[in-house]
């Protein structure tokens, strides 16, 4: 696990090759396996492959999600909000457990947040992508994760530039 954590660095291009239907069965399994508060599962995950789609999802906020247009594969991780007051917790889990398996195949992925981001200056990427998806109303998108195979190689963090400092054994101690 240490080894996929030491690798593991946001990819936001990606090779036109798409993400297998083997793999993305694992993804899927890996989503369906994430620990939720008191085992509701109030997550839903919407995957798309279809470029049309992956273009529109692309466009749900006006920074930070352009790089969906060109993933092969993208998952929408959203939540019945009435299901669970922890719904956030629950689907923040679930996006780095896929985000973990996807490196774990050698895939590279990045985080597209919507909960709490503009679409445009009427609108919530939230209600873009509601829209987008028909979700009922008492659904709340947390996030976009884009997946496909990493067109370079990103350097990984530095073991020696991690930040020790947000470490503390036995009693907080400000840095
Ligand atoms: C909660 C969260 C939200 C993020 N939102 C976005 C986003 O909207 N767009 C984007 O390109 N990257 C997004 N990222 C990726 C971060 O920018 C990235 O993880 C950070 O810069 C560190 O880089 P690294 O993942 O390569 O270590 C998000 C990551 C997290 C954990």
């Amino acid at each position: 696990m240490l080894d996929i954590l030491r690798q593991r660095r946001s990819v936001r291009f990606f090779k036109p090759s798409p993400v297998t239907s083997e793999q993305v069965e694992q993804l899927v399994e890996a989503l369906l396996r994430a620990p939720t508060s008191r085992g509701f599962r109030p997550w839903e995950f919407i995957v798309i492959d279809d470029p049309e789609m992956l273009e529109k999802l692309s466009m749900a906020k006006g920074q930070g999600s352009a790089f969906l247009a060109r993933a092969p594969l993208a998952i929408v991780i959203a939540a019945d909000t009435i299901k669970s007051d922890v719904w956030i917790e629950d689907c923040a889990i679930a996006a780095i457990v896929l985000q973990l398996m996807a490196e774990s195949l050698n895939l590279g992925s990045c985080w597209a947040q919507v909960r709490n981001r503009p679409h445009d200056a009427e609108r919530t990427a939230n209600a873009y992508l509601k829209e987008l998806l028909q979700l009922p109303d008492r659904f709340a998108v947390e996030c976009v994760i884009g997946i496909g195979h990493p067109v370079e190689a990103k350097i990984p963090h530095p073991a020696d530039r991690l930040p020790q400092n947000h470490v503390h054994f036995g009693a907080y101690k400000p840095s």
